[in-house]
């Protein structure tokens, strides 16, 4: 028995890969078109394959109706959310930049899911404000800049309903959360602990791509 996560081989990765749901010929368009379109830095913030698979399997498995996404880039994400939403089901996805959700909006709609998506554009700071007050949220996730992750966190979980899950993506950091040299790594640090130390929630951290924590609230 071994006591902690495996880390990936290239050859174990793809093999883990193979063992998800493939991602559909949209998707995977989009993750090239991502690609073909953006420096490797930029592309490599969108979100990895089998998180995709993962997000999509989280929001069946809780029946979700009524979703957020802070940080949406191409919308690969918010496609695999959105996909799993039933047809009256609403995903509310922020991001600051018009250039990458302009992709984006061009695949939900190949996809069939743009009605049941809102992009709202600007520092998700201020936008989040626009959400309902009131608990009405299934699953949020959280993807966008670092230094905000505790803004974006005291904006959703008030409004997650009881046994509703926030997602947030890159808790590792590459690693570099262990030794922090800038501030980025710093934020994500003192946001892993503010998490821990949350009795709204119960949260679970697991080693998927670059991290991610599952944050019940309670
Ligand atoms: C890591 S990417 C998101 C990847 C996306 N979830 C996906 O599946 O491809 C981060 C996104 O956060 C956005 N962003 C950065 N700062 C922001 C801010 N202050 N408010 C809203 N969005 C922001 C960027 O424009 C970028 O699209």
């Amino acid at each position: 028995m071994s006591y902690k996560s495996l880390g990936l081989s290239d050859d174990l990765h793809r093999y883990l890969v193979a063992h998800n749901p493939p991602l559909d010929p949209v998707m995977a368009e989009l993750v090239a078109e991502t690609h073909a379109s953006f420096s490797a830095d930029d592309a490599e913030m969108q979100i990895a394959p089998e998180q995709a698979s993962f997000l999509e399997f989280l929001a069946r498995l809780l029946g979700a109706r009524r979703a957020a996404e802070v940080g949406t880039f191409t919308g690969l994400s918010a496609l695999a959310v959105a996909r799993a939403l039933p047809p009256d089901g609403r995903l509310t996805c922020f991001d600051i930049s018009s250039e990458f959700t302009s992709i984006a909006r061009r695949y939900w709609e190949r996809a069939g899911v743009a009605d049941r998506i809102e992009l709202r554009l600007g520092p998700a700071e201020q936008t989040l404000t626009t959400l309902p007050d009131e608990p009405h949220l299934d699953l949020a996730f959280i993807d966008a800049d670092k230094v905000s992750y505790q803004a974006y966190w005291e904006a959703i979980v008030p409004r997650m309903r009881p046994g509703g899950v926030v997602v947030v993506d890159n808790v590792l950091h590459h690693g570099a959360v262990l030794a922090p040299d800038n501030r980025n790594t710093a934020a994500i640090v003192a946001f892993n602990d503010m998490v821990l130390a949350d009795a709204r929630v119960e949260s679970v951290m697991i080693p998927l791509a670059d991290g991610l924590t599952l944050a019940r609230r309670v």
